[in-house]
């Protein structure tokens, strides 16, 4: 990974791994590290280096830092713990969760907008398929975006489709995210008519944690189609005009019998 010239952020950056990695930072050529401490205190001149007051169980502090950094290229979640204790006991669980695992997620929530400006402003005329590293899958920038305008969507049930027929474009990242944009409102607007067929069918009586999969599955018509699929936005067009033709009343509690999950690997 590149990162000369970025700005990163690296948390629990006083000690072991996170000092290190300050170093490695810095031998690396990036133009500024916050090395955020719980005393705010660092042993490191560089003036590169720029000590954050960050404690990740603490919102304002992460607020504050939010503040303070204003943009960001990379963050590093180092900050953690591990007491190897008696596991029955329940305060030692609630300690790592509120470190290693809520911390790392508050952290990474508050600076998203910024990693997020951070990439679209200064790279965004690189073609996406630069960006693969740090995607990792084209499917996933299009779900991001569904989950960024509605953080209750479940993903899982469309993730199959999406990544069969979406791939990483040669187009500038400016203009490939637009093209996800819109195909997160079609995913979005799929999602809410599958939702009104999954009402239907709960009403009708039938109960199965699995109904959006099941329902998703119906609809799908990937499932028949062996050769050169169809692009997204037709795949998905479809898939809309079949949940509005869905007959729930044919559906019986045996067909749910093997839903379990969202739709088969394709
Ligand atoms: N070393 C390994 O073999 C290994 C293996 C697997 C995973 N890890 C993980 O990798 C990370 C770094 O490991 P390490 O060996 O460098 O650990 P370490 O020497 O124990 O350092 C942990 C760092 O996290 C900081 N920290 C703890 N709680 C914090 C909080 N609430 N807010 C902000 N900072 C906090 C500590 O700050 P203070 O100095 O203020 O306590 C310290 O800087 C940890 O998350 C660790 O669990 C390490």
């Amino acid at each position: 990974m590149n990162i000369a010239n970025k700005t990163v952020l690296i948390t629990g950056a006083n000690r072991g791994i996170g000092r290190a990695l300050v170093d490695e930072a810095l031998r690396r050529g990036a133009k500024t590290v916050y090395a955020g401490t719980r005393s705010g205190a660092l042993q490191n001149t560089d003036p590169r280096v720029t000590p954050l007051t960050l404690d990740v169980t603490d919102l304002a502090q992460i607020q504050r830092g939010v503040d303070e950094v204003g943009t960001l290229d990379v963050l590093i979640n180092n900050a953690g713990i591990a007491i190897y204790d008696d596991l029955s006991n329940l305060d030692v669980i609630e300690q790592h969760l509120a470190v290693n695992f809520l911390g790392m997620l508050k952290m990474t929530r508050a600076f998203l907008p910024l990693l997020r400006r951070g990439l679209v402003d200064d790279d965004s005329s690189r073609p996406e398929s630069n960006f693969a590293f740090y995607l990792e899958e084209s499917a996933l920038v299009t779900l991001g975006v569904c989950y960024e305008r509605v953080p209750r969507f479940g993903g899982g049930a469309y993730h199959s489709i999406l990544r069969r027929l979406e791939e990483f474009s040669s187009e500038p990242l400016r203009s490939a995210l637009k093209v996800h944009e819109k195909r997160a409102t079609m995913v979005l607007d799929l999602e809410e008519r599958v939702a009104a067929v999954v009402k239907k069918l709960k009403e009708r009586g039938l109960v199965s944690p699995y109904l959006r999969s099941f329902v998703v599955a119906r609809i799908n018509p990937l499932r028949w189609i062996k050769d050169e699929p169809p692009p997204l936005e037709e795949v998905l067009k479809t898939m809309r005009e079949r949940t509005m033709k869905f007959n729930v009343e044919k559906i019986k509690p045996q067909d749910l019998a093997g839903a379990a999950g969202p739709p088969d690997e394709i």
